[in-house]
């Protein structure tokens, strides 16, 4: 493993508005549609249901903690960028709280699952419980396992808003049983450690913390009765935008991936672990740092000109996608189209992003 002296310029992986942007341009790209098919995988539970005939999982909704990644609209519309234009330009097509162009890894999962994208928790209340049925939300971009820069609710207490509603009878014991959990930690826990100028001696210790914590809230998950637990591996983040605008987005780098290998192989211990002690199918590593590096290796194949390269981004180093000055004019520029781009912004994948690691993942999914 690489020394923990590397993370000194750790990702800044605030989700939320305005400050730490980071430099970047986005040089009009060109047109060039390559007219690759997508290749959808249709992991539907009939088709597995070929293969288990009689133990075939159908999932009837789906319950979501964590963060960006995941956050299909709890944050503050008042805080966060994922509530201004540009985002949510392809889908719905305006901002809708989410961290993309639109749509993000819950809502292909939710398709995968064959159940609409479940609600954002914020929302249970005001809605008719007809929109309950398909599970909830509780994810919150810039959130992580622990506090964060974000002041938006943690992991643990995202579970306790679960169990909450379980305790309610919102949802019944049946509905916990038969639905399946979603867990993404995709980097906030160390973004905030760096920032709150952590020692880089603690961090190998600091990542087995944050590991630590993580099966703490997967073996809660499975407590309150969810027998199919995915948990998201950390993506490469020295792929994302915010470090390779150094290298003109040509270059991944490669320590940062390094340490990141480290945290995932203390997740799957973690989780091989919990296998152990619960059955062996019940918690499920969703691999998105090997999906995310397969899109980019891909370059025989690939929709996206440079993988690496984002759509959306500020126009210094103190906007970011999104940012408008005092007068209202934007600070940022966007891209014409960003199918062609895998991120959209500093940090997050655009809907053709996520929609080329959802094809990627196909196997890895029907462990669900
Ligand atoms: C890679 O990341 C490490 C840790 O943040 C940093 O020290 C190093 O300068 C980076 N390398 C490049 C080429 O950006
Ligand atoms: C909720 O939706 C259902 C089905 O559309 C409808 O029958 C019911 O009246 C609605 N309930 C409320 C409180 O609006
Ligand atoms: C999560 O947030 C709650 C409320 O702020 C706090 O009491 C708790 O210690 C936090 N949990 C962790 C694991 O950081
Ligand atoms: C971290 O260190 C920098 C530079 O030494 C300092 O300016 C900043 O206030 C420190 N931040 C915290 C949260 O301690
Ligand atoms: C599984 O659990 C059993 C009993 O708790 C233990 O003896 C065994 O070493 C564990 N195996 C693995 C692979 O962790
Ligand atoms: C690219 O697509 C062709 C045709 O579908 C396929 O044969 C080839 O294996 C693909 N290459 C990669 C690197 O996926």
């Amino acid at each position: 493993m690489a020394t923990p002296k590397l993370l000194l310029c750790f990702l800044l992986f605030s989700l939320l508005a305005g400050h730490r942007a980071v430099h970047g341009s986005s040089h009009h790209h060109h047109h060039h549609h390559h007219h690759h098919h997508h290749h959808h995988h249709h992991h539907r539970h009939s088709s597995r249901s070929h293969e288990e005939p009689t133990y075939a999982f159908k999932a009837t909704k789906l319950f979501v903690f964590g963060d960006s990644y995941a956050d299909t609209g709890n944050n503050k519309k008042s805080e966060a960028s994922s509530w201004r234009v540009p985002y949510g330009v392809t889908f719905p097509g305006k901002p809708a709280g989410r961290f993309s162009d639109g749509r993000v890894f819950t809502d292909f999962l939710a398709k995968f699952l064959g159940v609409k994208s479940p609600i954002p928790y914020q929302w249970w209340k005001k809605v008719n419980s007809t929109h309950l049925k398909y599970g909830m939300n509780f994810a919150y971009g810039g959130t992580g396992v622990f506090d964060t820069l974000s002041s938006d609710p943690n992991m643990t207490v995202q579970i306790d808003y679960f169990q909450r509603l379980i305790g309610d009878s919102v949802y019944t014991a049946a509905d916990v049983h038969s639905s399946v959990a979603l867990l993404t930690n995709s980097g906030n826990d160390y973004s905030a450690y760096t920032a709150r100028n952590g020692s880089l001696e603690d961090m190998p210790a600091f990542m087995t913390e944050v590991v630590s914590q993580l099966a703490v809230n997967l073996e809660r998950v499975y407590t309150l009765g969810v027998r199919k637990i995915a948990v998201a591996a950390l993506q490469p983040l020295g792929c994302l935008p915010r470090s390779s605008y150094v290298t003109s987005f040509q270059k991944c780098n490669d320590t940062v991936n390094s340490l990141v290998g480290f945290h995932n192989q203390l997740l799957k211990q973690a989780v091989d672990k919990l296998n152990n002690e619960t059955s062996p199918s019940t918690f499920v590593i969703v691999d998105l740092y090997s999906a995310f590096t397969s899109v980019f290796e891909n370059t025989e194949n690939s929709t996206f000109e440079n993988p690496l390269k984002p759509c959306c981004v500020g126009v210094g180093s103190e906007y970011s996608c999104g940012s408008v000055d005092a007068d209202g004019t934007k600070k940022y520029t966007v891209c014409e189209d960003p199918a062609g781009f895998f991120f959209w912004d500093m940090v997050h994948p655009s809907q053709a992003g996520w929609r080329a690691v959802y094809s990627t993942l196909g196997p890895n999914l029907d462990q669900l």
